[in-house]
């Protein structure tokens, strides 16, 4: 009796186990299309794996949810699935995709053309990362129609010209990496307008050749980090800190930001600062020793006087995170004159 239940058991067990993977391996007839449409963009042999027979949920790079396609992962620098270099542009069948949740495409400097239009059909898309690519042109305006859009990632790629102030419509796009591109203009006020308080923000928009002001906007949005250095960006940014906000990693150096450091207050989560480069002016006010335990300082090539803060973190610091200011003084700078000032 225990027998025959047991074996009816494992019987069941096996069942379920083939009709899972079965269910894994099914791919709806649309998709499949779409896939074998996005192949023939490229040169013959780019997917070895990919075959009019086989079952497209299997296939590398691909990933389904329900028998849908969910996630495109193609990375040049990947072990698995098998590194890809695809070499051509980013073909229009990408838009054929209508459960597509996150595409990756990193790695291979041989993708090359624009953002085509019809990734604006993917009306689930939550994340899409372009990076290290020779991909070119604008940051596309209609990227503001991915309305669930969380994460966009176009860096270290050829993008020019201006950031779409329309971005700043998706109100769930809390992480914008631009960097190492070759981005002009301002950053829009509009960014992160609509994101939800309680959210943490990530922006990363260094290394392009931005210019004008920080937007004062930015003082209201819950930035976790917000990397804008080497750019040449203007005036004040003070109110990117401030004691209550999450921000852990500031770094804003090597651009022509000039404000007064004296009156600015650090978050208790804050970790890294580095204003570096800037014309940055005033003095480190001492509540810098209430809140936060700082890993990494740099101020060095600013215009900062006054004594440094002594104690804490702060013995962990060497000349170079200070130097080349215009006055600042103390530990492990020399010590302060008798007449100078705190
Ligand atoms: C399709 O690809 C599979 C491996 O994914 C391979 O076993 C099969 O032989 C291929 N079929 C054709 C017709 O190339
Ligand atoms: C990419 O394809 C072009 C032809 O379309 C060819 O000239 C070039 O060598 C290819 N590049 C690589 C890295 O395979
Ligand atoms: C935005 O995120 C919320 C919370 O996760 C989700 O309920 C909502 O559906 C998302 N909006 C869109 C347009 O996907
Ligand atoms: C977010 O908080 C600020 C003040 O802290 C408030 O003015 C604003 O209305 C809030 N926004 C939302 C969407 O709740």
């Amino acid at each position: 009796m225990t027998t025959t239940l047991t074996l009816a058991t494992i019987a069941l067990f096996f069942l379920a186990l083939s009709s899972a993977s079965a269910a894994a391996a099914a791919c709806n007839k649309h998709d499949h299309r779409a896939l074998l449409a996005f192949k023939d963009s490229f040169p013959h042999n780019s997917f070895p794996s990919w075959n009019s027979s086989a079952r497209c949920c299997s296939w590398d790079y691909v990933t389904c949810t329900a028998g849908r396609v969910t996630n495109l992962y193609f990375a040049g620098n990947s072990l698995t699935p098998p590194p890809i270099d695809l070499n051509g542009s980013i073909p229009a069948s990408i838009g054929d995709f209508p459960r597509l949740e996150s595409i990756y495409l990193g790695g291979m400097r041989s993708l090359a053309g624009p953002v085509p239009p019809e990734i604006a059909k993917l009306k689930r898309l939550q994340s899409l990362v372009i990076t290290d690519t020779s991909v070119a042109g604008p940051v596309p305006p209609f990227l503001s129609q991915l309305r669930a859009l969380r994460q966009l990632t176009l860096a270290s790629s050829m993008f020019a010209g201006s950031i779409p102030s329309s971005l700043g419509r998706l109100a769930n796009l809390t992480s914008v990496y631009l960097q190492q591109n070759r981005l002009t203009g301002s950053i829009p006020g509009s960014l992160f307008s609509r994101t939800p308080n309680g959210s943490l923000a990530e922006l990363d928009l260094s290394g392009n050749k931005l210019t004008g002001s920080v937007p004062k906007s930015f003082a209201g949005v819950g930035f976790a980090t917000v990397r804008l250095s080497e750019n040449g960006l203007v005036g004040d940014a003070s109110f990117l800190f401030g004691r209550s906000k999450p921000l852990q990693l500031i770094a804003l150096q090597r651009n022509k930001l000039a404000f007064d450091l004296s009156g600015v207050e650090y978050p208790s989560d804050l970790t890294y600062v580095d204003v570096s480069h800037n014309r940055i002016y005033g003095s480190i006010s001492e509540q810098v020793l209430e809140g936060p335990v700082l890993h990494y300082l740099d101020v060095s090539y600013n215009e900062l006087c006054g004594k440094i803060p002594s104690g804490g973190f702060f013995s962990t610091f060497i000349p170079g995170d200070y130097s080349h200011n215009k006055c600042l003084c103390g530990a492990p700078l020399s010590p302060c004159k008798s007449t100078g000032s705190l």
